[in-house]
């Protein structure tokens, strides 16, 4: 059943007033929220109320409207008027500087750059994997030209989606200078705003950052970089509204933008407090032409509202993730070794069959051949520098195929998953002597490259671009149909801006993004049941656009363990433990040198997808088996851990310890991960960890996994059967030995 109302103005209405007959307003709700969308007497589409859910959408009008203006203008508190559902450059409305902005800029065909847009009645769409699916639609009040605000809602989270359809009905093109999927001005939701976001490059991705908005500032987050999209800034928010949020309390807003190309989120606070948000593709180094007759979707705007904190709006998003953006969300991840820090570039076929061995006595589940393993001749893909482009396999090394590993593989029963880049080229390939005007520069330009001094970006705006990586992927699935999986790294920025074949560079920016989903859905057609890996440089597009086709991200070439708590903290902010992939590497550690113990390696890559990227025929027998117990372990807790709900317990920032815990969706279960950092004097000090998200009246006995040999536990409680309230309110006491890297991980099992 739909959940929600409709309502006529003249019937039910007195205090808003409307022009013309018809709806006059929409309320939305999802399991602990309520959207309430009205017209005005201009016929704005408005946003009055957006919160915590209420049972009734007039009462929450009546305190928004004036009921006593009879020109039927809403709103006595400045802050309240025109909290708009979709803000547009040129709205009349006079003295509100967020509404002058506007999410969406249009220089229309005859060159007026402003948009009047008059709401019509809303419509209702079919829509099976939702609870609802509004459109709200707006014409301009003298061009033909449409907007259709989507807003869709769940019964199972309390994220809303939103986008717009904007289309070109006028003679000739329209400029679109801003064209924000999300462009909201929110009726007041408070006096004191924090927006918390993630940051990082190269090896240290998904860092937590938070700053006060205060009054007359804007916080602006974006991207440039039309593939590497998420390092230096992640397409996603937090903004605590109220005053501080923490993990369990306070109100925050939270937000996603999917969208795999550049982007740019705003949150704009006036000195009245109105709060305006944008978030959508960024198309700032060049206007979108809209030819006539066309229409633009943009990217999908997610938000959450929690009224307890942080925490809630992370769980919402998780499960909106899963059930309804990754496209096997609910399966569980297989354990993965993968060849890359265990090879490199040089492996043969016997290499990567002793390492299958190794994986299938440790009990692992998927071997992935990463780079390395095509082009040739003088184009062997042997570093860097060759063979993107020629995805055909390297008989030199794998004189058998990839079908002979596939077999190999079978053989031993593991799955198997393979390396592709399928959106660079280098110049050193056969496909670059074929089509050098395939790479993307500006016509007059000369060439810039990057990774190995020879790589270039392919132009995805040129569909013979499209159809050719489309027909290459296929063939490398059709040679070898045993391919579970695919790795899809993208290590390189957006560079050479330009296409050799197209005479509108400046819409490059987003029909680049548009071609790769073209070849993303086509591969998604061909084969549903392939498992994705979204890649660049690590966790350069840790982001719901590409997880819209793929099921998970490698969140950092930096596998330090030590390193991983920070990474894997900040990501699980936005993005759920079974799409984050967390790698057991040797040390030291390739990237930072570090030494880290197995066990503390394995505590932390088992609090996501668990995988290994090392050469097993390089590990100790006492590492080998304790790699097996560990893995045997995960296998246990990997329903908690990729399909439960997390709950943050102790922060990395400023700590020396960190800790966070899953419990399982039906409750039966909870997994403790405790990671000591550098840790300063009075090392072996840590307060009992409060744990989160269990029930007060159940009992749960508590134990402990991966223990080395002959090791202590880390906690007293071990073996204790203990109510969820002690374990919440006084807490589970747990020690860590005084070196820098002693961990644990608690498995609480409830008593039936
Ligand atoms: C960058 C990725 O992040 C690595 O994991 C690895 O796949 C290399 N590319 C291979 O070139």
């Amino acid at each position: 059943m739909k959940k929600y109302y409709l309502s006529f103005a003249a019937v039910l209405l007195g205090a808003v007033h409307v022009s013309g007959a018809g709806i006059s307003h929409v309320h939305l709700t999802t399991p602990s929220m309520s959207i309430v969308f009205a017209r005005d007497a201009e016929g704005t589409w408005l946003m009055p109320y957006y919160g915590a859910r209420v049972k009734n959408a007039e009462d929450v009008l009546s305190l928004r409207f004036n009921p006593k203006r009879a020109d039927g203008r809403i709103g006595v508190v400045a802050g309240q008027v025109k909290p708009a559902s979709y803000s547009v450059y040129g709205s009349r409305e006079i003295g509100i500087d967020v509404n002058k902005y506007g999410g969406l800029c249009v220089k229309h065909a005859d060159g007026v750059m402003s948009s009047e847009m008059i709401g019509l009645q809303p419509e209702w769409v079919e829509d099976k994997q939702a609870q609802s699916h509004l459109v709200l639609p707006m014409k301009d009040e003298v061009y033909p030209f449409v907007v259709r605000q989507h807003v869709r809602t769940f019964a199972d989270t309390d994220a809303i989606e939103t986008w717009v359809e904007i289309s070109n009905y006028e003679r000739g093109a329209v400029e679109l200078y801003r064209m924000d999927s999300a462009a909201i001005v929110f009726p007041l939701l408070g006096t004191d705003f924090r927006f918390l976001s993630l940051t990082g490059q190269w090896g240290c991705e998904s860092q937590v950052s938070e700053t006060s908005l205060e009054r007359g500032q804007t916080v602006a987050i974006s991207s440039r970089n039309g593939i590497r999209n998420a390092w230096f800034a992640n397409p996603a928010f937090m903004l605590s509204v109220g005053g501080e949020a923490t993990e369990r309390t306070g109100r925050v807003l939270g937000g996603v933008l999917c969208w795999s190309g550049a982007w740019g989120i705003s949150a704009q606070r006036d000195y009245a407090d109105l709060l305006e948000l944008r978030m959508g593709a960024d198309n700032s180094n060049g206007a979108y032409k809209l030819a006539p007759g066309k229409t633009l979707v943009t990217p999908k705007a997610v938000l959450v509202w929690s009224e307890s904190g942080k925490g809630k709006v992370s769980r919402e998003l998780h499960r909106w993730a899963r059930n309804h953006r990754m496209p096997h969300g609910r399966e569980l991840r297989d354990i993965v070794l993968n060849s890359w820090e265990g090879a490199y570039f040089d492996f043969d076929e016997a290499r990567l069959e002793g390492m299958m061995d190794g994986l299938k006595e440790m009990g692992g589940e998927m071997f992935v051949v990463d780079d390395g393993w095509f082009g040739n001749g003088r184009y062997a893909r042997d570093n860097d520098r060759n063979g993107l482009g020629d995805w055909t396999v390297n008989t030199n090394k794998l004189p058998r195929g990839i079908r002979h590993l596939t077999d190999e593989a079978k053989k031993r029963s593991l799955k198997f998953g393979l390396w592709v880049e399928p959106e660079m080229i280098n110049v050193t390939s056969e496909l670059y002597e074929r089509h050098p005007e395939w790479a993307m520069k500006g016509r007059t330009r000369s060439l810039g490259t990057g990774r190995g001094g020879t790589q270039c970006v392919l132009d995805l705006t040129n569909p013979a671009v499209v159809d050719d990586v489309s027909a290459q992927l296929s063939k490398i699935l059709k040679d070898a149909p045993d391919i579970v999986y695919f790795k899809w790294d993208a290590n390189a920025n957006f560079f050479n801006v330009g296409s050799q074949t197209s005479k509108c560079d400046s819409n490059i920016y987003f029909d680049y993004t548009l071609g790769l989903y073209e070849i993303l859905s086509r591969l998604r057609k061909e084969r549903p049941d392939l498992v994705i890996q979204g890649c660049s440089s690590g966790g350069g597009r840790i982001e719901y656009g590409f997880l819209g086709y793929a099921d998970e991200f490698w969140p950092s070439d930096d596998s330090d363990a030590r390193e991983r708590v920070f990474i894997q903290w900040g990501s699980n902010f936005f993005y759920p433990a079974s799409a984050a992939a967390g790698h057991v590497t040797v040390v030291p550690n390739h990237q930072t040198k570090r030494v880290t113990p197995l066990k503390y390696r394995f505590d932390v890559a088992m609090s996501v997808r668990l995988g290994l990227e090392l050469d097993p025929k390089k590990m100790s027998p006492e590492d080998l088996a304790f790699a097996k117990e560990c893995i045997g372990a995960y296998k246990r807790i990997r329903p908690t851990v990729q399909q439960g709900e997390l709950y943050r317990l102790v922060s990395p920032y400023g700590n020396t310890y960190a800790s966070l815990m899953y419990v399982a969706a039906d409750g039966s279960e909870a997994v403790v991960f405790l990671w000591g950092l550098n840790r300063g004097p009075k090392k072996d000090f840590v307060p009992p960890l409060r744990l989160d998200g269990l029930e007060g009246d159940a009992k749960y006995s508590i134990g402990e996994i991966n223990l080395a040999k002959g090791s202590k536990t880390h906690s007293d409680a071990v073996g204790a059967v203990v109510r969820g309230d002690a374990l919440m309110n006084g807490g589970l006491p747990v020690y860590l030995d005084a070196g820098d890297y002693d961990s644990a991980v608690f498995v609480l099992r409830k008593i039936k």
